[in-house]
Parts: structure tokens; C-alpha cells; sequence
């Protein structure tokens, strides 16, 4: 194990990756704040129940890729694989139920499975999520739809597809689960290990499987929407009409089952076809039995997560969401000695007055002084000579004009914000 490299998939932020997050993130705050969602933190652990219990105990995410430990306490501990889960922790611990619903949050933040690494798949990855909580309005599938298809369309993001599906309740589930069984179980011996694996136990997770024998079986499967009960199937034409009136291109993927067991009807996915493998931008659906067993009354909702490091990458590869290069407004040159005191005054007042001042703290050369201000693109450079600090002047650089004047040291600032308009 190397001391310098961080954990396997696992990643530093910093530069102008940094600066693009930092973007994305402005872009998220703004479109949340239109929206009317408040933003909530909930810690990076939870209890292992929660998630075994949310989450579903045959589910990938628990059968084989969390972070748990036992604490010194003897307490089992999980760093979170996902939001949801926390979230409704947290409006059930807070009586958030009480208080006017719906209840509209979101999430931003470090999520942790312990999956393969690949280009999209990362141990430590972020999600922004957004949770309605308290409505079973199909408006608010579309609303938690829109939301992110609005966000991708800000950032300049074209080529993606929201897939849509609904997975009915556990009222109709079942009856579709037996005749899927039915139709699989002459085939199940052609199919991968993990597909036979989870044919008793949750055969729909079938459906999703990326083997090419699997899908070939799978081709001619009955389909879930097929055998929805009235009310699931009154809620998903719902959910389409308002789609269609509010122009958000879809389509329907009734093979789409998605790995958790909190979901209820709609369910969706957004897929950007220029990332291989690990395609899903984001995903979500209604979950309108999870509040319940997680312990509170009844209460239905919906959210949407949005990986931030597939979407960012779906946008390099676009090319379209570049944030502008930072640059100083000012480098301040000085001789050493008095000059270079003079130089921290002026560069401490500059900062004060709102402007991004450097200066050299490596004691160089003053032609190695320009050379680092222009490393640095640094807007302006002020070149504090002693003869020019007795007359109390200092010889200003316009670096992207090229010229140069003598500026009084008590007006310097002036010049460089009325340069910088
Ligand atoms: P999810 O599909 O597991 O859903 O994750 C949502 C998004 O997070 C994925 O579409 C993908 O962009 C990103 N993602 C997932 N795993 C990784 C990984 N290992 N590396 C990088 N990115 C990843 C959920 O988590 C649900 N909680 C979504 C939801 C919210 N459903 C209702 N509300």
C-alpha cells in the first residue's frame, strides 16, 4: 500500500476540476431554490438497519457493497451507499411529517459502495438528491423528473434519454412476479449464476441483467405494465400526460426495475450513451412503502438522485460546461528590502478591497518575478521600484494591452478596478 495514493476509487478534487464542481454545485443551489427545496445534511453514517432494512436485505447494495464496521461501542455502523434511506430517517426523527407538506428536500454530498472501480464507478462518488416527501401526486414524479432534465439541459447537456417505467404496488407486484417466474423457469439453467441466484427471491432483478444470454431469454418476458392494478395504472397514464403537456422527452423501459426495494410505480432512469458501461447520469422513483418501514404512518413519496461525477464527465465529453479560468487581478513585483514591505501593504489592501493580489514569497529574481505573474495570466502587474516608491509612484502593467504607466501608489486601486469594468 502506497502512503501516496488515496484508496482505490477514490478521488482528490482540487484546480479547475474543483472550479467546474463549484459550478455544478451553484447551478444545483439555483435550480433548488426555484424549485422551493431546502437543503438537509444528514451524517455520513447511519445504522446498518436502516439501510438493510430501506435499502432491502437482497439487494446488491446490501448483500455485497457497504461500508460496515463495528464501532467501539459495538454498534453497526454504514457509511452511506445512498440518500434516500437517510432522508427519511431524518423527516421521521424531525417530525417532519407535522409541519405543511409536501415536505421538498435535497441532498448534496459523498456516498460510499464498495463496487468495482471503473471510467463512472468510484467507491467514493457524490450524489445530488431531491426528496418529496407527503404527496402522492404524479406531478411530483414529473416535478423530480423535470428538476434534473432542467438541470442537464443548463449545463449545456444534450444527448441523454429519461427511460420511465412503473413497477406497480404490492398489490399487483405479485401476481406479475409469479407469471414472470412462470415464463423464466423453464429457461432458468441457460441463464448467469447471479440471475439463478436471485430467480426465487427477487426474480424481477432479472430483468435488468446485462448478460447476452440472460436478455435473450429475458426478450419475449411479460411485461409489468401489462399487469398493473387500476390505481398504479391510472397514476402512470397520469404521470405520462403530465410529462407529455410539460414537453419532457421520454421512453418507456418496462424491462427498467431499478436495484432497490423502496420503489413503488413510477420509476426512471437517465441514461448519456457516451459513458460505456456506467450510462445512468441518474435515477429514481416513487417510494410510497418505505416511510412506513422505516417506522412512521403511511406516507408516500418520490425523489431522484444525480451522480455528479458521471454527469461531469457526460459533460467533458460534451465539451460544454467549462467554468471561466481564474486569474489575479494583480501581481505585485518588488526589489526585497523596504519595497517588499511595501508590496504586502498594498497586496493585503487590494484583498481587502475585493481583488485577487499575489506576490512572490520565494524571494526571486524580479525577472523571475514576471515570469511567475505571467505563469499566473495575472491581469496586472505593479512593479514597486525604490527610486519610483520615493516619489510614492509605482509603474503599472496592463497585461493584456501591453502598456505601461507611472500610477500614484494612493490611486492603484482605482485604476485596477476601473481596468478590470
Ligand atoms: P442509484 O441509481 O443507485 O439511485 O444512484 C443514482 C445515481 O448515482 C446513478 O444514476 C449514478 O449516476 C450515480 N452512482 C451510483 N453508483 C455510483 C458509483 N459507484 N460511482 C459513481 N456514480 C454512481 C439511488 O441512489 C437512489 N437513492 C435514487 C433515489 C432518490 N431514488 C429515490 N430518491
Amino acid at each position: 500500500m502506497a502512503l501516496t495514493t488515496s484508496p482505490r476509487g477514490t478521488a482528490d478534487i482540487f484546480g479547475s476540476n474543483l472550479e467546474t464542481w463549484l459550478k455544478l454545485e451553484g447551478y444545483i443551489r439555483d435550480i433548488c431554490r426555484t424549485y422551493g427545496y431546502q437543503e438537509l445534511r444528514t451524517p455520513m453514517f447511519e445504522h446498518t438497519e436502516l439501510f438493510q432494512r430501506g435499502i432491502g436485505e437482497t439487494t446488491d447494495i446490501v448483500e455485497k457493497e457497504m461500508y460496515t464496521f463495528t464501532d467501539r461501542g459495538g454498534r453497526s455502523i454504514t457509511l452511506r451507499p445512498e440518500g434516500t434511506a437517510p432522508v427519511v430517517r431524518a423527516f421521521l426523527e424531525h417530525n417532519m411529517g407535522q409541519g405543511p407538506l409536501p415536505v421538498k428536500l435535497f441532498y448534496l454530498g459523498p456516498m460510499f459502495r464498495y463496487e468495482r472501480p471503473q471510467a463512472g464507478r468510484y467507491r467514493q462518488f457524490h450524489q445530488f438528491g431531491l426528496e418529496v416527501l407527503g404527496s402522492a401526486d404524479p406531478l411530483l414524479d414529473v416535478e423530480t423528473i423535470l428538476l434534473p432534465v432542467e438541470l442537464y439541459k443548463t449545463c449545456g447537456l444534450e444527448g441523454f434519454v429519461v427511460e420511465l417505467n412503473s413497477i406497480g404496488c404490492p398489490e399487483c407486484r405479485p401476481r406479475y412476479r409469479d407469471e414472470l417466474k412462470e415464463y423464466i423457469r423453464p429457461h432458468i439453467g441457460e441463464m448467469c449464476s447471479s440471475c439463478q441466484a436471485r430467480f426465487e427471491r427477487n426474480p424481477m432483478r432479472l430483468l435488468d441483467c446485462k448478460n447476452e444470454g440472460c436478455r435473450k431469454v429475458l426478450a419475449g418476458a411479460p411485461v409489468i405494465t401489462d399487469y398493473l392494478c387500476p390505481g398504479c395504472a391510472e397514476h402512470f397514464a397520469q404521470v405520462r400526460s403530465y410529462l407529455d403537456v410539460l414537453e419532457v422527452e421520454y421512453v418507456l423501459n418496462p424491462k427498467l426495475v431499478r436495484g432497490f426495494d423502496y420503489y413503488t410505480r413510477t420509476v426512471f432512469e437517465v441514461t448519456f450513451a457516451g459513458l460505456g458501461a456506467q450510462n445512468a447520469i441518474g435515477a429514481g422513483g416513487r417510494y410510497d412503502g418505505l416511510i412506513e418501514e422505516v417506522g412512521g404512518s403511511p406516507t408516500p413519496a418520490v425523489g431522484f438522485a444525480v451522480g455528479v461525477e458521471r454527469l461531469l464527465l457526460a459533460l467533458e465529453s460534451e465539451g460544454s460546461f467549462a467554468p471561466e479560468a481564474r486569474r489575479p487581478d494583480a501581481f505585485i513585483v518588488q526589489f526585497g528590502g523596504e519595497t517588499k514591505v511595501r508590496a504586502a501593504k498594498l497586496m493585503y489592501e487590494l484583498r481587502r478591497a475585493g481583488l485577487h493580489a499575489e506576490m512572490d514569497h520565494l524571494s526571486r529574481s524580479v525577472r523571475a518575478q514576471m515570469k511567475a505573474a505571467n505563469r499566473l495570466n495575472a491581469r496586472w502587474v505593479l512593479i514597486l521600484g525604490e527610486e519610483e516608491l520615493l516619489a510614492g509612484q509605482a509603474k503599472l502593467k496592463d497585461m493584456d494591452r501591453g502598456t505601461e504607466e507611472l500610477v500614484d501608489l494612493a490611486v492603484v486601486r482605482q485604476h485596477i478596478q476601473v481596468g478590470e469594468e
